[in-house]
């Protein structure tokens, strides 16, 4: 296999030759922000969200890379250029940098980490060409941290809840809160049709604002003619829903067909769902 070329703190190298001292506070502490952006063919979808919202979470936890987004577009423009594939998802990770002990405090002085790879991701999967599955969800209360808005590196709150996923055998999990109001799954934002309405969590501290979840949303109400509301949607609300789909840069739109072992809506992959994914096919590169 040849070696894939990353981007470590300015250089471009190979994989097998980019070191990172154990003192990085994104080792020690998970203490960084990380963002993931698919390309197919070379082409970009949402490099620019993708980057506002990159600037957000570096403010939010107080770290300063303060770059122009066409530093940054020339950048991931290069990396796609140096490596092979055509589905590919390019990785951006900013830890607060190498501590010169292992403390909890933010240490002065100190540069950010920044490394950025590829690598492949499935190509858009065709729902409809019948060789395709929708997918099966497992609900669980969200016992994650209460900054999820924050595109942070520590994500063990997720690994847990997507893992224990695969261990019931589905392919993710419905988050719900105290409450039980949906937030998210464990790495996708989640949205619910019932009745030509279609409903996603409103935006707060619970869930990722999600580039897929915003093109989507822009898809809908510039193209159809559906209600698209962004508020709570409780769990019972989701049980008994037409259609529920997960969103996110790797996974495009997904439509889940089961939840908890019981059927959504038909248990078929609806046709709201086969309208939103023609138009995010059509419309991708656009945002
Ligand atoms: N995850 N919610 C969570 C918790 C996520 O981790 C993600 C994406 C999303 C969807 O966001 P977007 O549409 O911007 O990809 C929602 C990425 C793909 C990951 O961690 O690999």
């Amino acid at each position: 296999m040849t070696d894939s070329i990353v981007f470590l703190n300015g250089t471009f190298m190979p994989q097998s030759e980019a070191m990172i001292s154990p003192l990085d506070r994104g080792f020690l502490f998970g203490d960084g922000i990380y963002e993931v952006i698919p390309a197919y063919d070379r082409k970009m979808v949402g490099f620019a969200p993708h980057i506002r919202r990159l600037q957000n979470s570096l403010t939010a936890i107080g770290i300063n890379l303060d770059w122009s987004e066409d530093k940054w577009r020339q950048l991931l423009s290069e990396l796609l250029r140096q490596n092979s594939g055509d589905s590919l998802a390019i990785y951006i990770q900013v830890s607060r940098g190498v501590s010169p002990k292992r403390q909890h405090g933010f240490p002065d002085n100190i540069e950010p980490t920044l490394f950025m790879m590829c690598y492949a991701i499935k190509p858009p999967v065709n729902y409809d060409d019948g060789n395709h599955q929708g997918l099966h969800l497992v609900s669980q209360q969200d016992l994650r941290w209460r900054q999820c808005h924050i595109k942070s590196t520590s994500l063990l709150g997720n690994v847990l809840h997507y893992q224990s996923s695969q261990d019931h055998n589905v392919d993710e999990c419905l988050l719900f809160n105290e409450a039980e109001q949906i937030t998210e799954a464990s790495s996708c934002n989640v949205f619910v049709v019932k009745n030509k309405q279609i409903f996603t969590p409103s935006l707060d501290s619970q869930l990722l604002p999600g580039i897929t979840r915003a093109i989507v949303l822009d898809l809908l109400r510039t193209h159809t003619d559906y209600q698209v509301l962004e508020q709570n949607i409780s769990l019972q609300q989701a049980r008994s829903a037409d259609e529920i789909w997960l969103t996110s840069s790797t996974k495009n739109i997904a439509p889940a067909i089961t939840l908890d072992g019981e059927k959504i809506g038909s248990g078929k992959i609806g046709k709201t769902y086969k309208e939103v994914n023609s138009l995010f096919n059509q419309f991708k590169y656009d945002y």
